[in-house]
């Protein structure tokens, strides 16, 4: 049977606000039930309202998750599979940047905890209800600038040389290999994993940077920048789509398959990435 985006269940992280909110209101109006997570409960239950009124949908329902916290995200996984008996569709998309090197409570640096980990051990956590809904898919948000990214396993958190845009690009390169590695750990189950960048768009994600860089950011990029409602296409897009049926272990960008940087390409890489996220998980 074709892909029929009505009436599937997809739950979408990072709901409250940019390119999650406006693919969660797109999806609602093409007829989806949505769960949207946030962290905060009047933002996330705002989102849920304004989500209903902008898609004219009932099926919007939401749960909560830090992903900066292991222990929340195992919370979460545990409400998913006390609720519901079947996933369609897993949009990873919460993350931002953090202008200081700070630890989560698991004692892991902030932007790859919560950019790369949260990601992962989500969708390691609801495996095995995908596997049961299939066709099934994977949707993680990374972003282009994965190409600047690097990964050392000696030190993943940057103890040395932090700065904002090395940790950012780190975690997006790693949600590029994590994708591709997923696709081909789950080949034949008729789950697919794909990840996308979904353009440099107008949301709020660069509240993390320092106050001096804003209007830097704002003046440079800004002018260029799409809207969040342009920016959640992808993921809609990746979602939703027929044609995309089958399609696994890809890269989007700006809604075309392409090349991600070689280091993405790099299998040996994404297979040591994955061991070294279990462990941090365990
Ligand atoms: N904007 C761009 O140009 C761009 C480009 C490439 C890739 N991306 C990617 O797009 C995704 C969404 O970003 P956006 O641009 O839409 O930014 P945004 O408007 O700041 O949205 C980020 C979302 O993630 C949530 N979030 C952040 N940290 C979280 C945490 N610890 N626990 C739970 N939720 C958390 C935020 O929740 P709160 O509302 O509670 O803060 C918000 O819902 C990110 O993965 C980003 O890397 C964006």
């Amino acid at each position: 049977m074709t892909w029929d985006v009505r009436g599937k269940n997809i739950l979408v992280t990072g709901a409250t606000s940019g390119i999650g909110l406006e693919a969660s209101v797109e999806l609602a109006r093409r007829g989806a039930r949505l769960v949207l997570v946030g962290r905060d409960p009047r933002r996330t239950e705002a989102a849920v309202a304004e989500v209903k009124s902008r898609s004219g949908s009932a099926e919007v329902s939401h749960l909560l998750c830090d992903f900066s916290s292991q222990a929340s995200i195992r919370r979460l996984a545990e409400a998913v599979l006390a609720r519901h008996d079947r996933l369609d569709v897993l949009v990873n998309n919460a993350g931002g940047v953090n202008k200081t090197r700070r630890l989560t409570e698991d004692g892991i640096e902030m932007t790859f905890a919560v950019n790369h980990l949260g990601y992962f051990l989500l969708t390691n956590l609801l495996t095995d209800l995908l596997v049961r809904s299939a066709p099934a898919r994977v949707v993680t948000v990374a972003s282009i600038g994965h190409r600047q990214g690097t990964l050392d396993f000696a030190d993943l958190g940057y103890e040395r040389g932090y700065r904002i845009m090395r940790a950012y690009s780190r975690s997006k390169l790693a949600n590029v290999l994590f994708a591709a590695e997923l696709a081909r750990r789950l080949a034949g189950t008729g789950v697919t994993s794909n990840s996308l960048h979904p353009g440099a768009v107008a949301t709020h994600i660069w509240s993390g940077a320092p106050l001096w860089a804003r209007p830097l950011i704002y003046l440079l990029l800004r002018p260029t920048m799409i809207s969040p409602e342009k920016g959640g296409e992808t993921i809609v897009q990746l979602a939703a789509s027929p044609e995309l049926e089958g399609v696994t272990g890809k890269y989007f960008e700006e809604g075309r398959i392409v090349d991600p940087a070689p280091l993405a390409q790099d299998e040996a890489l994404a297979k040591r990435l994955w061991e070294v996220s279990a462990e941090l998980v365990a």
